[in-house]
């Protein structure tokens, strides 16, 4: 198993010698080539540990998620076990090189059938790989997968603050919709929700 930690040394040392070689261009040149070699792919049972990793982070060290307890890998294999190649409800990696910096999620948003034309997305990126146009990548990706399918609105919970979930949404056409407040404690403090939707199909 790869921790996430050894993903990250890799990450940032790729960038090291492309950052060395790219000084003259700019940091613009650097984040488009770090851009360009990020691969978006469907998720296959050998990311699920990468996967586990880079969600258990925020798990410990974030209000993103209302979890506070690290998934067992066993948890995470019933997680994958909701989602499939076709269909409304899917699971996608970034990779760069090797290692998964990322995933994205549509899952289903409530068992009550008359729900299943709705689903909720989700996406948790690496640390150290936030930033770069890979959140993007995974968005734009998952958004095609399910074009077609027999879907209507997309729905995004979003703790606040996290600007950066909030701009990545925004730019895929979700619109602040709900506030709910004090919706979830976590750290010994109450977070207030954002609930964010954007239409799907006709
Ligand atoms: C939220 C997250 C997935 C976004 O992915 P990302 O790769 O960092 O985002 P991108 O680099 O693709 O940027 C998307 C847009 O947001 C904008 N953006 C990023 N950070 C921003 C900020 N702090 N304020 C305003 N806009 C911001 C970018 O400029 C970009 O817009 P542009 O293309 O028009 O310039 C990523 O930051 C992450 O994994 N965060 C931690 C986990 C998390 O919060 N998950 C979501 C839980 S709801």
């Amino acid at each position: 198993m790869r921790s996430m930690r050894a993903n990250c040394r890799f990450y940032w040392g790729s960038n090291e010698v492309a950052a060395k070689a790219l000084t003259s261009w700019g940091t613009n040149t650097l984040g488009f080539v770090i851009h360009a070699r990020v691969h978006v792919r469907p998720a296959t049972e050998d990311d699920l540990d990468e996967i586990n990793d880079i969600y258990n982070h925020y798990v410990l060290e974030s209000h993103f998620t209302f979890d506070d307890e690290p998934l067992t890998m066993d948890t995470r294999r019933e997680w994958f076990g909701h989602y499939a190649p076709t269909g409304r409800h899917r699971v996608f990696v970034a990779t760069d090189g090797d290692d998964v910096i990322g995933f994205a999620t549509s899952s289903r948003y409530r068992p009550k059938p008359g729900y299943l034309t709705s689903v909720e997305t989700s996406i948790y990126l690496a640390p150290e790989a936030t930033g770069k146009g890979a959140g993007t990548r995974l968005y734009e990706t998952l958004f095609k997968s399910i074009e077609g399918e027999d879907l209507h609105r997309a729905l995004a919970g979003i703790a606040l603050p996290n600007p950066e979930s909030v701009a990545l949404h925004e730019k895929f056409g979700f619109k602040r919709v709900a506030l709910y407040t004090e919706q979830g404690r976590k750290f010994g403090r109450y977070w207030d929700v954002a609930w964010f939707e954007k239409p799907l199909g006709a």
